[in-house]
């Protein structure tokens, strides 16, 4: 392997996370982060590029002799990105770390994900796919299911297109919102309805070349701003890695039953994927013998954030050897150590996040790097040179240490060193699982 410059998309704290594993590695010379944010310029330079402007990010790729060009987030890999750079033969020595067009569909589409796993026999809740002329047919299909009912816009919806009512009259209402009133766009020109599953959610991940593969940790995500999972979703308040009820048989299931399957599958249908693979899932009682079951509740095509932000600091492979690995197809020789360690990531957010929020307060973190890790999200360096707010997910630590209340205990540390005016975070993050430890 040789020394290489890389192009990293992105801007929030997953690819912080990114950037920072990335420049550990003997094997990066240059890192490169487009657009970046106002932490990740600490670990490369920042470019100011859009992650839509294809042509763009091919140019700047070409004229700074980048070698690796590793997308963080989804829309450019919908969009295609991967199969813009296949397409030109002046690009042919960058190698991309994301699925192809096809591949991105897995999370562009619910339809087409439920389909693909319906094909590949992969545990998921039952469903059937309606569009704006099957209204009748669907009303039918709810009366036919059990409350709570799940809605789901099949496209992308910036992670709103998913309902879950009670009652079934609202479900109905709200399914004619989505199908004949375009209530989330174009997205819900067609809408899943599946089966509500009752379990415990957590998030695998896997990195594969589209033969091999290799699984990165798992971790848990807190959707809820408010404490007790409670309150407006947003992009995720905390995340904690390993997951106690996760353990090794659980796992296996996973991989036998789930991973195994989706990367046979992409094969099956001749879809070149090169990157990771977020696997959603709901872990179920199992009614017989009482064992959890992995049922999958969505895929990503991308890391998850803010997962990233304690799956990579557990990661002690060396990232830029393992993504080369994957680009060239050899991920079987890969190798994946992974620190036993637990990691807690705690998210703050600016003042009114998930609604309109408040940008350009001015931040200050004295002392606050001792014991962790700071990864920024919403940052930007103002006129005057202050960091300031910038974002509504602003900023997460990460601790590490040998048992979850320690590492949870350092990373709230370091939180109460961060201060700008209505900073936000869940004080709760991983207290579900702690509180599942003592029940056992
Ligand atoms: P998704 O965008 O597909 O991840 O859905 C958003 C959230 O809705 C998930 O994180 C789950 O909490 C919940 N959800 C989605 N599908 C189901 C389901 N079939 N049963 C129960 N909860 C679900
Ligand atoms: N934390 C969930 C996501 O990245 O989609």
């Amino acid at each position: 392997n040789i020394v290489m410059n890389i192009l990293l998309l992105g801007s929030g704290g997953r690819e912080h996370a990114m950037a920072y594993k990335l420049s550990q590695s003997e094997l990066c010379d240059q890192l490169y982060i487009a657009p970046g944010n106002g932490g990740t310029n600490e670990c490369g330079v920042n470019v100011n590029l859009k992650v839509s402007d294809f042509a763009g990010i091919a140019d700047f790729a070409l004229s700074h002799n980048v070698k690796l060009l590793v997308v963080g987030p989804e829309a450019p890999l919908v969009g295609g990105i991967a199969d813009y750079f296949a397409s030109r033969a002046d690009l042919c020595e960058i190698a991309v770390i994301g699925p192809s067009k096809d591949g991105a569909m897995l999370e562009g589409s619910k339809d087409y994900a439920k389909a693909f796993m319906l094909e590949n026999k992969i545990p998921t809740a039952r469903y059937r796919t309606f569009s704006a002329g099957e209204l009748d047919e669907a009303y039918l299909f709810l009366d036919s299911l059990q409350s709570p009912y799940v809605l789901k816009a099949d496209g992308l919806a910036a992670g709103k297109g998913v309902l879950i009512l009670d009652d079934v009259d609202d479900a109905k209402r709200e399914l004619r919102a989505m199908l004949l009133d375009a209530k989330f766009g174009d997205a819900s020109a067609k809408v899943v309805i599946e089966e509500y599953l009752s379990g415990i959610e957590m998030s695998a991940f896997v990195l594969t070349d589209g033969h091999s593969y290799v699984m990165l940790p798992e971790a848990k995500d807190y959707k809820r701003i408010g404490e007790g999972d409670t309150g407006l979703n947003t992009g995720g308040m905390g995340s904690v890695s390993p997951v106690c009820f996760a353990d090794d048989v659980f796992m296996e299931k996973v991989r036998t039953r789930i991973v195994k399957p989706t990367i046979q599958g992409l094969r099956h249908r001749k879809i070149k994927y090169c990157g990771f693979i977020f696997i959603g899932l709901m872990a179920v009682k199992n009614a017989v013998d009482g064992s959890l079951d992995p049922y999958v509740i969505e895929y990503n095509v991308r890391m998850g954030d803010p997962e990233s932000e304690s799956v990579f600091p557990r990661i002690k492979s060396d990232l830029v050897s393992l993504l080369c690995h994957a680009a060239e197809g050899t991920l079987d020789r890969g190798s994946l150590i992974i620190d036993s360690r637990t990691a807690a990531c705690v998210m703050m957010v600016a003042s009114g996040y998930p609604e309109s929020y408040r940008k350009g307060d001015v931040i200050s973190m004295a002392n606050a790097r001792q014991g962790g890790l700071i990864f920024h999200a919403g940052t930007a360096l103002s006129k005057e040179g202050n960091l300031v707010t910038a974002g509504g997910r602003v900023m997460c630590v990460t601790a590490l240490d040998n048992s979850l209340p320690e590492a949870l205990n350092k990373a709230y540390q370091m939180v109460d060193k961060i201060s700008w005016d209505g900073k936000y975070q869940r004080r709760d993050i991983g207290q579900d699982l702690l509180r599942m430890q003592l029940d056992k």
